[in-house]
């Protein structure tokens, strides 16, 4: 496996589900004016596609076949996949829990890997998921992990849901969560783990403003020049 080295600067934010991740990377990577990378969508868009296709979600190399071959693009909110804009559908509960099943099978994350490295882009690169600073881009130039207390988190998925028009019970979506915690922790391939050189933020108690802005002050704090 190679490990990718570059001066493009990357800020890698690594966290549980539901942790907030993909909105302070977003928000993060506006204020500086950077490409996002959300890699927990490839592996939502490996499942869907196993869906859509039928493929039995237990067989890991049929599975890997289906991300390697994943015909994807992403724009601004919009995320096509073969030519359908499926940014809704890779949101559903049921696609996610799947992605976490099929994130533990490691011919599908080297399917996978060549693809996240891709984005790292000039002026730099956002990257958001469960291994960014461990595997993907460990030679980022700062690591984030992003931590809320599961409750924090189950209540957060459940408003969202809502907003979306989606019904959603927070009894479920604890259990489901917990669960998904745990698989994702415990797998013995790139478990979700702090790299040893990552920064825990704990957003439990924060806003999302205030949660960019510790983002942007520890990146500032390391005095790289600006792009
Ligand atoms: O961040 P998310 O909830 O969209 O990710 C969906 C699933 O994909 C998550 O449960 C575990 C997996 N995943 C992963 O294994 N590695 C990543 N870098 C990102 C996501």
């Amino acid at each position: 496996m190679s490990v990718s080295t570059s001066t493009i600067p990357v800020i890698a934010i690594d966290g549980p589900t539901a942790s907030g991740k993909g909105t302070i990377a977003h928000r993060v990577a506006q204020a500086l004016g950077w490409a996002v990378l959300d890699s927990g969508a490839l592996y939502r868009l490996t499942a869907l596609a196993v869906q859509q296709q039928g493929v039995d979600a237990a067989d890991e190399h049929a599975v890997a076949d289906i991300a390697e071959a994943l015909d994807v693009r992403f724009d601004g909110d919009h995320v096509w996949l073969s030519g359908h804009d499926v940014a809704a559908d890779i949101r559903l509960e049921h696609v996610g829990n799947l992605a976490s099943r099929i994130a533990a099978y490691p011919p599908v994350r080297q399917a996978l890997l060549e693809r996240q490295r891709a984005f790292r882009a000039s002026p730099g690169l956002v990257a958001d998921g469960r291994d960014m600073g461990t595997i993907v881009f460990p030679d980022a130039q700062l690591k984030v992990f992003l931590v809320a207390d599961v409750a924090a988190r189950a209540e957060r998925r459940c408003k969202q849901l809502k907003a979306k028009g989606f019904s959603a019970n927070l009894a479920d979506l604890l259990k489901d969560m917990r669960s998904r915690d745990e698989r994702d922790r415990t797998r013995a391939n790139a478990p979700l783990v702090a790299a040893a050189d990552a920064i825990t933020v704990d957003s439990s108690s924060l806003s999302i403003e205030e949660t960019v802005q510790q983002v942007l002050d520890l990146w500032s704090g390391l005095g790289f020049p600006k792009a």
